[in-house]
């Protein structure tokens, strides 16, 4: 029986915001199930882990209540079990290109939070390590599966606000202070907002127009040690432009904002999450 024909089992290693949000999902997937779960937190491991929240409320189940799944306390050994096709890589950003290409050595598919690495060096290992092993590498760029923001991608190539002009893209947050040991607010092992949370909108604008034919940007380094806020401005051939700006380092209690608009010749599309579900058009 080919991979394709039955469940991929998912170990999921990092059990943090991220890990209990796919385990959550992952358990009741018509095409996946959870055949492992790995972290070096014993707690973590036994499913404690309402204190791992992040800037969005998310569902967590936890696996004490249902179903039986391998514990691992280190990352090989996750990886020596046969009953993994696909490692989740749900861990602080620093650690995603070792471990994805660990998880290429022993055979497995990987899917990888995003951001997919701190260096292009890094990137091009991990992509010549999927290659070399003939295993799909995915980096959960989510936004592009976000339902708003597939409205907004779908209207537009549909031609609903005509010939887009212009996009402005925002994601704004106070400091993250839920992180695992405070990682987040470590550029050497985050690469602060500008990798974190701006990557985003970066995907989504590459997403949604294309290529730029140059960007030019401004940022700020702040108490990560990294760029903690940045306002970038991304030109196309045609005369398209986009405004991109990101950055958490608005004071407490800041809600967390995601927002987009897109103006075309015929109409303008608008999403704030805090304003409701719905995508407004104009
Ligand atoms: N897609 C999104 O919207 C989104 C949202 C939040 C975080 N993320 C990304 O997900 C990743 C994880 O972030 P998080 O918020 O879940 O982190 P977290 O701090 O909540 O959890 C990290 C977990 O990893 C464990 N861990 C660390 N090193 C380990 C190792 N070597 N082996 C086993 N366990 C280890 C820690 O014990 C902790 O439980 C990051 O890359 C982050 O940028 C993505």
């Amino acid at each position: 029986m080919s991979v394709h024909d039955r469940k991929l089992r998912f170990g999921i290693c990092g059990l943090g915001f991220m890990g209990r949000t796919y385990f959550t999902h992952l358990r009741d997937h018509s095409r996946a199930r959870v055949a492992a779960l790995c972290d070096r937190d014993p707690d973590r491991r036994a499913g404690r882990w309402n204190d791992a929240v992040g800037n969005l409320d998310a569902a967590a189940a936890s696996p004490t209540s249902d179903g039986v799944f391998a514990s691992c306390a280190e990352f090989d050994e996750l990886l020596a079990r046969e009953d993994v096709d696909v490692v989740a890589i749900t861990l602080p950003t620093s650690q995603h290109a070792d471990l994805t290409v660990r998880a290429f050595s022993a055979g497995k598919h990987v899917l990888c939070e995003k951001p997919m690495a701190l260096t292009v060096a890094d990137c091009d290992r991990m992509i010549a390590a999927a290659r070399s092993a003939r295993r799909t590498l995915m980096i959960a760029q989510c936004i592009r599966f976000w339902p708003q923001y597939e409205v907004i991608k779908r209207e537009v190539d549909a031609g609903a606000i005509g010939a887009v002009r212009m996009a402005s893209l925002r994601r704004i947050a106070s400091p993250p202070t839920y992180s695992a040991g405070g990682w987040l607010m470590r550029a050497e092992q985050s690469g602060g907002a500008a990798f974190d949370l701006h990557v985003h909108d970066v995907d989504f604008a590459q997403h949604l127009l294309g290529i730029p034919e140059s960007v030019s940007a401004i940022g700020r380094v702040g108490a990560s040690g990294g760029v903690d806020h940045v306002h970038a401005h991304y030109r196309y051939a045609d005369g398209r432009f986009a405004l991109i700006e990101g950055g958490w380092e608005r004071h407490a209690p800041w809600p967390f904002v995601m927002e987009i608009t897109v103006n075309g010749e015929d109409g303008t599309l608008h999403w704030n999450m805090n304003d409701g579900r719905q995508v407004l058009k104009f």
